[in-house]
This record gives C-alpha cells, sequence and structure tokens, in this order.
C-alpha cells in the first residue's frame, strides 16, 4: 500500500500511527497536546472479553507511544495476573480509599504502560462502596487532576453492575463494549447501553460509547457470522468495524504474564487489537 493512501485510512486526530508488517504500529507524528481519555471497558455478562480487551488495547496504544495507565477493577484481577503483575502491597482498593494514584501506579513489563493492580480485597471495597453516600463517584475523585500524565486511561470492569462498574462509567469519557459473538449476544446488551444512558444522565453527561466490539469471532461458523451482522444491523458504526477473532494465543497470553503483542505480534488476535487500538484513536 502506498505510503499516502496508508495514513489517509489510519491517519487520526491524536497521533499518527502507521501499520507496518514487522511491528504493527508505529508513531509518525509527535502526539498533539489534548486531554486523557478514560475507556471503561464494561459488560455485566461475564468472560465476554473485557479484560483481554483491555491489556491488549493498552499493549497496543504504549507500544505506539502513548503513556497509557490500566487500572484494574475486577477483584479476580485477571488483569493484573494477565500482565505478570502481584498485588502484593497497593492497589485498586487504596486508590478508592484515597491514596494517591502517584503511589498506586506500577510500571508494567510493557514500556509506557502503567498499572493500578487489584487483588481480592476489591470485592470487600465494592460492599463499602455500596454504602457511602456518593460512593459511586469515588474512582472519578480519585482519577480527577490525577492523570494528565497520560493519554489514555483503561479501566478493566468486573462482570456485573455493581458499584466498581458504575464507579468506572462515573469515571470515563467513553465506554468500550466487549460482546461475545454467540446466542446470546444481544440479550443483555441493551440493559447495559440503558445503564449507560442512567450514568450519562445522572453522573456523567460526557460519558458516550465509543464502541461495541465483537469478540471471539469465528468465521468457520454460520452463527458467528449471524451475530456479526445482527449487531451490525442493530448498532451500524457503534460497531467497531474491527472483529477480535477467536486466538489460541490471545487465551495462552495472560498464562506467559504478557499482552498478545508481546507473546506472537503476528497472531490474528494481536493484529486485531492493533487494529481496535487504531480505530479507538480514530474515534476519540
Ligand atoms: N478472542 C479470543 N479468542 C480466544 N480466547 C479468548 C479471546 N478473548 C478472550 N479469550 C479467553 O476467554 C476467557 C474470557 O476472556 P476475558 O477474561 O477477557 O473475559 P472477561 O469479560 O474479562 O471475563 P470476566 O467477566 O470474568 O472478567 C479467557 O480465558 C480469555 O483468555
Ligand atoms: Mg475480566
Amino acid at each position: 500500500m502506498a505510503d499516502s493512501s496508508r495514513r489517509s485510512l489510519y491517519s487520526c486526530r491524536v497521533s499518527a500511527l502507521e501499520v507496518t508488517p514487522e511491528s504493527g504500529i508505529r508513531v509518525r507524528g509527535v502526539p498533539a497536546a489534548r486531554a486523557t481519555r478514560i475507556y471503561a471497558v464494561a459488560n455485566q455478562k461475564g468472560g465476554v472479553g473485557k479484560t483481554t480487551t483491555a491489556v491488549n488495547v493498552s499493549a497496543c496504544l504504549a507500544e505506539a507511544g502513548e503513556r497509557v495507565l490500566l487500572i484494574d477493577l475486577d477483584p479476580q484481577a485477571n488483569a493484573t495476573s494477565g500482565l505478570g503483575m502481584r498485588a502484593n502491597g497497593v492497589s485498586t482498593h487504596d486508590l478508592l480509599d484515597g491514596a494517591p494514584l502517584r503511589t498506586l501506579a506500577k510500571p508494567s513489563t510493557v514500556e509506557n504502560l502503567d498499572v493500578v493492580m487489584a487483588k481480592s480485597d476489591l470485592a470487600a471495597a465494592a460492599v463499602e462502596l455500596a454504602q457511602r453516600a456518593g460512593g459511586e463517584r469515588y474512582l472519578a475523585d480519585a482519577l480527577d487532576g490525577a492523570v494528565d500524565q497520560y493519554s489514555y486511561v483503561l479501566l478493566d470492569c468486573p462482570p456485573s453492575f455493581g458499584p466498581l462498574t458504575v464507579n468506572a462509567l462515573a469515571a470515563a469519557t467513553r465506554a468500550i463494549v466487549p460482546v461475545q459473538a454467540e446466542y446470546y449476544a444481544l440479550e443483555g446488551l441493551s440493559q447495559l447501553l440503558g445503564t449507560i444512558n442512567l450514568v450519562k444522565a445522572q453522573l456523567n453527561p460526557e460519558l458516550a460509547v465509543a464502541g461495541i466490539l465483537l469478540t471471539m469471532a469465528d468465521g468457520r461458523t454460520r452463527l458467528s457470522a449471524e451475530v456479526e451482522a445482527e449487531l451490525r444491523r442493530h448498532f451500524g458504526s457503534l460497531v467497531f468495524t474491527t472483529a477480535i477473532p477467536r486466538s489460541v494465543r490471545l487465551a495462552e497470553a495472560p498464562s506467559h504474564g504478557v499482552p498478545a503483542i508481546a507473546y506472537d505480534r503476528r497472531s490474528a488476535g494481536a493484529e486485531a487489537y492493533w487494529k481496535v487500538a487504531m480505530e479507538l484513536v480514530e474515534r476519540s
């Protein structure tokens, strides 16, 4: 592809990114100064690819030269362990308790990517949040004025509509909604979009949906194709152009404590997440 057409395809307001065969994306220009984008990766359904999306999109943006912070908001701590990290000391619970972000964000093995790690005590924090007046805004208050050094903040939500997800949506500028390519995919989606609208109306007027991301798509099955067609028919351009394929490499990478681009950057899953990161930059 000619260089100029590649630019027109993928150039964006935030920073110009270029697809290269050997490295996926690299930064072509100096990022323009702008406000931090905060993305909540949310779906109340379990196992739809929230954590895989949060970890891999974060890693792609970081490798593209952006300063990225990933906050693990799930007591399961899958994003933390998926990056080969473990919260022995401070964690997301401390952030919700008012500890300064700069003491909690730890560098990961991915350059430019810091992480606020979770551990199981976050489940108790969720109960505390539910009992406190104004408990849905603790995360927003903790991030307010504290994330300027980052271009992107990603929030990996747990699989529920509980206080942690509400806190994420109250703090976010955008929501990314991963949807698994399966029969029940659309079930619950309108409920989730309704919740996002409710949070927007009552807590966070800035909130919008960045996109619905089809995950674990399997081109060999008719069901997967039908779910994708249905999703695009209902939600049109709100659905990311890129769908994430079912990929063994994506599933294996967390057990090695690295994102897919570090595990096997040429795998279909890693390449798909590169494209999603680019779409995200274009949409932001
Ligand atoms: N595109 C994919 N191809 C193959 N396996 C995948 C893909 N995406 C995610 N997985 C695997 O599916 C499982 C669920 O993914 P993930 O943990 O990202 O979902 P989740 O929505 O964060 O789950 P939870 O709701 O429990 O937090 C994991 O084992 C993950 O490795
Ligand atoms: Mg998860």
